[in-house]
């Protein structure tokens, strides 16, 4: 069988970086394309030193149609997945045209340039925040999306309706969308990991740069949601666990292998863990105590949210497999090794 050529948008950022390797390991060739808008070369690096090779990095904007379509006739490209896009739900309400004009031009730019080029299998990296609030947990891919509560969110509901809209219309073009839940954790290496700029959003960062000395203290939006321990419930999943669930996606695409030419898939592990579990995991597993507060519930959080990830078992034969303090070690293992303290 010959070998298959993946183009992986945004490659050198935190989840890109994670799935180029496996997918390198699974024996497909990997172009990396980033702009490094929100990312520096640290990751390229540590992939090429897990994989022991260089791999083509190609330094581009998506939102280039010219430099897309140049990328389409210079390489023969099996499927593409695309993670170049900005994600900071804040940042989104504050600069809606930044986040509209970055994340829908880049896809449709990939998508026009794959239906010009013959097809081609593309893979989108969607988010559980499409299904919004709900009281009927865990979410199947049925379940119904919500309307969006942040640009960024609805540029990823836009971007799934562009993917399922064109490959209804053009010949060749065949998409899958995963909605990730709360992707966490880093390479068992330590060499690539989560490298978030200013004062992290997301729990686990923050956590991280408080052990290490970076952040005085944690604030735990929110003490008083129903739920058992007040705070609230979400699914983390382990970042290579993650990245394998891709590999499983691409094979299935490239294979031939799909039921529908559109298909969705949650990527979550089914498993609901508060704010206050994930503490204290990481004080457990990593042996050493996290100064942390309650604070104000933070304005947009949902109450919980976990994945049904039986379709995803079932069609493409994956299921996360790493425990949550197994991910938090390797949390912790990236945080030190980039305090330069291992
Ligand atoms: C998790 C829990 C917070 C920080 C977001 C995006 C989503 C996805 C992942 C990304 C919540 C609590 C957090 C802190 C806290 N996409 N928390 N103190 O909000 O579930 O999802 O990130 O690119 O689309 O919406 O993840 O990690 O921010 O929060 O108590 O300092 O941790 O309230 O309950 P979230 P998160």
């Amino acid at each position: 069988m010959s070998r298959k050529t993946v183009l992986v948008s945004g490659g050198a950022g935190f989840i890109g970086s994670h799935v180029t390797v496996e997918l390198s390991n699974a024996g497909y060739d990997v172009v990396i394309a980033d702009n490094f808008s929100n990312c520096d070369e640290t990751n390229y690096k540590g992939v090429c030193q897990i994989l022991g090779k260089e791999l083509p990095l190609i330094k581009m904007d998506f939102c280039d149609a010219k430099a897309v379509n140049e990328l389409f006739d210079a390489h023969q490209i099996d499927a593409v997945i695309h993670f170049a896009a900005y994600k900071a739900v804040g940042e989104s309400v504050a600069e809606p045209l930044m986040y509209y004009n970055n994340n829908l031009v880049s896809f449709i730019n990939i998508i026009d340039a794959a239906r010009t080029h013959g097809g081609c299998n593309v893979l989108f990296s969607s988010s559980a925040t499409v299904y919004g609030e709900t009281d009927v947990l865990p979410v199947t891919e049925v379940s119904p999306r919500q309307p969006a509560t942040s640009p960024y969110g609805n540029t990823k509901q836009i971007c799934e309706d562009i993917l399922r809209d064109s490959v209804a219309a053009y010949d060749g073009v065949k998409g899958i969308a995963l909605r990730y839940f709360n992707p966490i954790g880093a390479h068992p290496s330590a060499l690539i990991g989560e490298l978030p700029r200013g004062v992290p959003n997301n729990l686990v960062p923050f956590i991280t740069q408080t052990a290490v000395g970076k952040r005085e203290c944690l604030s735990v939006f929110g003490n008083d949601y129903p739920t058992e321990d007040g705070t609230c419930l979400r699914d983390y999943i382990d970042i290579v666990d993650l990245a394998k669930a891709h590999v499983c996606a691409v094979s299935r695409m490239v294979d031939g292998k799909m039921k529908e030419e559109y298909e969705i898939f949650n990527v979550g592990t089914g498993r609901p863990v508060s704010v206050l579990e994930l503490i204290n995991a990481f004080e457990k597993v990593n042996d050493l105590k996290l100064n942390w507060k309650f604070a104000p519930r933070r304005a947009g959080d949902v109450v919980a949210i976990w994945a049904d990830p039986q379709r995803a078992n079932e069609e493409l034969g994956w299921t996360a497999e790493r425990s949550v303090e197994d991910t938090l070690a390797a949390a912790w293992a990236w945080e030190k090794r980039l305090a330069g303290k291992e």
